[in-house]
């Protein structure tokens, strides 16, 4: 199987809701910048709008909000959630943005980069669209997040695969200063959560994340069948899962 999304689309936001986590992140975020009506905000590989959607109602009216996505499947729902037209939706892709030079303020990527296999290429693509004074945020999970995943022990392939999907922030940071940022700063966040077993067998018949259609296909059934017997013997029980972000902001100058 590959990483395409077009598959998971219709059913991505009920698999991958936005949590607490996601939401005070963003608040955050818009809490260290100051958007004016000539502002545009992008963000690149925006998928469903789960996260677009709450950012043009957080950033205000007059603020120009686009989301660029390669995968029409992914566009259809987020257009189909944006009863207000509120956003630019825009196929295309990290490497060629449909956006002007230097027209942009602030651009966002939410676990996108692991699925890039020319992210020095994107991080330039991002500079050119954004203005001077511009920001680009990078959220993704670190190395230690990709060792201690709470799945690891159902999927033993997990951490092998996304070992080499999930580059340790210091390459990140090197490459983003290669691409021309001037200043790149790093947050580290941990954020536990606790999960019903039972929506995790059913994220994971829904492969969830890309990792999971990344897997052989006997170690899928095996892990599946092992979490199914699990919450057949108690259908009550918890997960806990702890997710570790690195949260990378890159000044233009
Ligand atoms: C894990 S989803 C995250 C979506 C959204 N950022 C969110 O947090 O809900 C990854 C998204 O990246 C998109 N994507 C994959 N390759 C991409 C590329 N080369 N450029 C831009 N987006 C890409 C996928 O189509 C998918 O919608």
């Amino acid at each position: 199987m590959s990483e395409s999304f077009s598959e998971i689309a219709p059913v991505y936001d009920a698999l991958r809701p936005l949590s607490a986590g996601d939401r005070a992140r963003l608040d955050d975020m818009l809490a260290q910048v100051v958007l004016g009506p000539d502002d545009l905000v992008v963000e690149i590989g925006c998928g469903t709008g789960r996260l677009t959607l709450p950012l043009g109602r957080a950033v205000g009216e007059n603020v120009r909000v686009v989301g660029v996505d390669p995968e029409e499947k992914m566009l259809e729902v987020a257009r189909r959630k944006d009863l207000g037209g509120r956003v630019v939706w825009r196929q295309g892709t990290a490497y060629k943005l449909p956006l002007e030079d230097g027209s942009a303020s602030l651009a966002l990527m939410v676990m996108v980069v692991h699925l890039l296999r020319r992210r020095p290429s994107a991080f330039r693509e991002a500079h050119r669209v954004l203005r001077i004074g511009g920001r680009l945020s990078v959220w993704t999970f670190t190395p230690g997040h990709v060792a201690r995943f709470y799945l690891n022990e159902y999927f033993p392939s997990i951490p092998v695969i996304d070992a080499v999907r999930f580059p340790s922030i210091s390459v990140l940071q090197r490459e983003l200063e290669k691409a021309g940022f001037a200043k790149v700063s790093v947050e580290e966040r941990v954020e536990r959560s606790e999960l019903d077993l039972a929506a995790v067998v059913d994220r994971v018949r829904g492969r969830y994340i890309s990792t999971l259609s990344l897997l052989p296909p006997l170690e899928y059934r095996q892990g599946l069948q092992r979490l199914e017997e699990l919450l057949a013997e108690e259908h009550e029980r918890k997960l806990v899962q702890r997710s570790e972000w690195a949260i990378l902001t890159a000044t233009t100058q």
